[in-house]
């Protein structure tokens, strides 16, 4: 058989999803508040986002504020709040040259009226990207998303995957994604920390000790690259051995 000069021109682009962790201890590292930590944090997920498709990555979903993220102190959520605000204003018009449609999943009735509206306005001005569907998750919990989808369901049967995928879509306020091909998480943890549990059912999963500061480019190469070499069988058997 031929093969394509482009490993990726074939394939449909991947949904990379990344647990971006790390940010406050970076900050302890430098000896500098956590605040400056998230603000760096920034700083990486644009060289990321900016990277990603050309690495064949049609969609990535980040972890920006968990639900539970509310019980830190007050002063680290504000911040953090205000951060979001700052990079939604000063982040868009290279979201729209760049060809990225930004969308928020998450909740939105808990945050400041005035983020909800910057996320608002974002959104509708970057809805015609193409090259990148940049999705950021803020009070999110894949747990409660499960949970009102599967309450908001009617119906005389139970849902079909797919049909139940859209839901979760609709209930998170940014519409249906694909399941997710690589999870990254960076800081060294490996764990979930309810993020897109139903979208990771056949994730592969990639954990590296960076903390999130300093993932850039070159990392999230070696991240794809890696996944590259997984062979993937969802609950089949080996390509050599299917025959
Ligand atoms: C991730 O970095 C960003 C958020 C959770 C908002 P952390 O703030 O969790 O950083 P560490 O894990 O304390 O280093
Ligand atoms: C997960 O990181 C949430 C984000 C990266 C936004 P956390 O730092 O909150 O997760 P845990 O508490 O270590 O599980
Ligand atoms: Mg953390």
């Amino acid at each position: 058989m031929l093969q394509s000069t482009s490993p990726d021109a074939a394939r449909p682009g991947l949904h990379v999803a990344i647990i971006m962790d790390g940010n406050g201890r970076w900050a302890a590292a430098h000896g500098r508040p956590r605040a400056a930590g998230h603000a760096a944090g920034v700083s990486a997920l644009r060289e990321v986002a900016e990277t990603a498709p050309a690495l064949g990555i049609a969609t990535l979903t980040v972890y920006a504020f968990s639900a539970d993220n509310w019980a830190r102190p007050r002063a680290e959520v504000s911040a953090l709040m205000r951060l979001l605000q700052r990079s939604l204003a000063t982040e868009v018009d290279r979201c729209v040259t760049n060809g990225v449609r930004l969308s928020i999943i998450g909740r939105r009735d808990r945050l400041p009226a005035s983020l909800a509206r910057a996320i608002a306005a974002a959104e509708e001005r970057t809805a015609d990207g193409r090259r990148l569907w940049l999705r950021v998750a803020v009070d999110y919990s894949a747990r409660d998303l499960i949970r009102r989808a599967a309450a908001a369901w009617v119906g005389p049967r139970p849902p079909t995957r797919e049909e139940f995928s859209a839901l979760i879509g609709e209930v998170g306020s940014a519409g249906g994604a694909p399941d997710v091909d690589l999870l990254v998480r960076t800081g060294g943890e490996q764990r979930l920390s309810d993020f897109l549990l139903w979208e990771c059912a056949y994730a592969e999963l990639y954990f590296t000790p960076r903390m999130w500061p300093d993932f850039d480019a070159a990392e999230l190469g070696r991240a794809v690259a890696d996944f590259r070499r997984r062979e993937r069988r969802f609950g089949g058997l080996p390509q050599a051995a299917a025959g």
